[in-house]
């Protein structure tokens, strides 16, 4: 059998010209866990529990699910957060733990604009009819947007002043530099899915009339800010990375070709790994099934520079599948969401079916398929 490429070791560069080594290509993408227990935003065992077994369980880069840059951007009352000391200390020995099984540790910093204040996605919530906006009695809070829309089908939002835009800014910087006195190798931006970064580029979403809304320029002027803001602060031998919707899949939305404009101005910052993703705004009419977003990936890593790491996301499931990605240049990586769930040692599999060595910790060397 011909080496792995998927699981073949690669640099992830960095802005200081040293790199991340991952011991192979397989990433675990952010996926909330709606655990924080006294709804403070501090990761708790569960966390360490949870991203601890994908460290063990083969993956090179673990990524902490969607982290708030302020209290208001959680999506629930059980996100985890990175605006103040005691999150910053508790995500500690989560890196530490990550790291010391041989994997890098990245977390994605976001913020919810609209979408935040609901429920969260558990299916306990779901049975309990607890959907969408949590209601006050049960303390939901006023959230924030670009322009107030009835979109997301949740309760209204409050349209952004130029001076809170500008303060929002300012905490993403704040949470980076918690994110590095936490630990972390990589920070992801979360600008898909609908949340407030995606509100401000999406045509769909912003109807603004201030330089943060109208043209291309002034739609991308917030993220632009935030990674100039980030970059600023964010050491240099460590991944800035970004996460995009790169397709709204909505006539008149956001589109892969606004997604590499962007993309290629944003390398030009420091932004080194770029991840694929899409939808998230307005009455999606796009592809589904196996590795639908890969082109996106693949039209964003042929526009880059070769040494971006750009990965492939969204119903990777099957070792040759990943492989397949991989070695055809389709993207630099996979990220394996849901099946990872189901099997945390997914790519510790996947290295056996591929011939490759396997990243089992010491205590399980005798486990067997
Ligand atoms: C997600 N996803 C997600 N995406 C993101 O950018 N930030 C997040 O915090 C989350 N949270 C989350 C929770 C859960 C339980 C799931 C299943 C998904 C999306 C996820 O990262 C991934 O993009 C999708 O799951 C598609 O990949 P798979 O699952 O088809 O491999």
């Amino acid at each position: 059998m011909p080496q792995s490429k998927l699981f073949t070791e690669i640099t992830v560069p960095t802005r200081s010209g040293e790199g991340l080594k991952l011991r192979n290509r397989v990433v675990l993408p952010p996926m909330c866990q709606y655990s924080v227990e006294k709804h403070d935003g501090v990761p708790t065992t569960w966390h360490l529990a949870h991203l601890g077994s994908m460290a063990h369980g083969g993956y090179s880069l673990v990524i902490a699910e969607a982290t708030a840059v302020a209290a208001e951007g959680r999506i629930s009352d059980r996100d985890t957060g990175l605006w103040n000391d005691e999150q910053t200390e508790a995500w500690k020995p989560i890196t530490k733990y990550i790291r010391s099984h041989g994997a890098a540790a990245g977390v994605q910093l976001a913020h919810a604009g609209a979408k935040a204040s609901t429920y969260g996605w558990l299916k306990e919530f779901e049975e309990a009819g607890k959907i969408g906006s949590i209601s006050d009695e049960e303390g939901g809070w006023e959230t924030f947007t670009s322009t107030p829309s009835e979109l997301y089908g949740l309760k209204p939002a409050t349209e952004m002043t130029v001076e809170q835009i500008q303060d929002s800014v300012q905490d993403w910087a704040d949470a980076a530099k918690r994110a590095d006195e936490a630990g972390f190798d990589l920070i992801q931006i979360h600008a898909a899915h609908g949340y407030l970064v995606h509100q401000f580029l999406s045509p769909l979403s912003n109807k603004r009339t201030d330089e943060y809304g109208g043209s291309f320029e002034n739609r991308t002027r917030y993220l632009r800010e935030i990674i100039k803001a980030v970059a600023a602060v964010w050491p240099e031998n460590k991944v800035l990375g970004i996460r995009f919707s790169g397709e709204d899949w909505v006539d008149d939305g956001w589109g892969i070709a606004d997604t590499i404009r962007i993309a290629k101005e944003l390398y030009g910052y420091g932004v080194r790994h770029f991840d694929l993703s899409s939808a998230g705004i307005g009455k999606f009419k796009g592809p589904s099934g196996p590795g639908y977003q890969v082109p996106l990936a693949q039209a964003v890593k042929d526009s880059l520079p070769q040494d971006a790491f750009v990965t492939a996301v969204g119903v990777i499931t099957e070792p040759v599948q990943a492989e397949h990605i991989v070695v055809t240049g389709q993207a630099d990586g996979v990220s394996i969401g849901r099946a990872a769930l189901g099997d945390p040692q997914w790519a510790n599999r996947a290295a056996k079916e591929l011939g490759a060595p396997l990243a089992f910790p010491a205590q399980y060397w005798r486990g067997r398929w």
